[in-house]
């Protein structure tokens, strides 16, 4: 079993656990074209982001592999939500996980995303000892895939038109970082 000690705070952010309080925030969010645009889902409404943030709420511990640990991202000097984290424990047997990222656009463009999922990358490698820690994108989000490689992930792969998503076949990029690389 893998309990984080939380909440995270790191020179902007504080990473902590969502909390059913964050309705309207995560919303704000996940409501959005923009934000949903290369990401398996369409504009979530009200009723669908109390689904989504119930489950988020509920995980603060990883008890074995197919689980997702999500951390609300906020701003250390007011306190605002801005996004979300995510490390997926992908296998037990082979220390593989995943990390993802979902930031508000009012708050890109200032290394956000990047200064939070270094933490997650960190929570995997060092707390969940793993082996290898993946992140996957649309092959046209490129704000994604500047951030594997701010965050020093190597490119592995680019699937063409390997997913039908939203009714359009679409490429898929996988970057990847070996504990070692860490
Ligand atoms: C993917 C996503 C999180 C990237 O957000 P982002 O703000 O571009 O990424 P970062 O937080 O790392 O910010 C990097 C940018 O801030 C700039 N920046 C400013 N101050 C910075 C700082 N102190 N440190 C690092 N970068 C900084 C960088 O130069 C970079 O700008 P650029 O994109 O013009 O090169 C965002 O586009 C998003 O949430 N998209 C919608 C959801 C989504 O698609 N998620 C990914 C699914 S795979």
């Amino acid at each position: 079993m893998f309990q984080p000690a939380l909440p995270i705070e790191t020179p902007r952010l504080v990473l902590r656990p969502f909390t059913l309080d964050d309705l309207t925030e995560l919303h704000a969010i996940h409501s959005r074209a923009d934000v949903a645009r290369f990401l398996y889902w369409e504009p979530r409404d009200l009723e669908q982001v109390r689904t989504a943030l119930i489950d988020k709420a509920a995980t603060t511990e990883l008890t074995g592999e197919g689980q997702a640990l999500v951390l609300a991202v906020t701003l250390r000097e007011t306190g605002d939500l801005i996004g979300e984290v995510v490390l997926f424990w992908r296998s037990a047997e082979h220390r593989q996980g995943e990390i993802g990222y979902i930031f508000h656009p009012g708050h890109h463009g200032r290394g956000y995303a990047t200064e939070a999922t270094r933490e997650m990358l960190r929570l995997g490698f060092d707390g969940l000892k793993l082996h290898r820690i993946v992140a996957r994108c649309d092959g046209r989000n490129d704000a994604s895939t500047k951030v594997m490689e701010r965050l020093g992930m190597r490119k592995e792969a680019h699937f063409v038109e390997n997913e039908m998503v939203k009714g359009e076949w679409t490429d898929e990029i996988v970057y990847a970082m070996l504990r070692g690389e860490f």
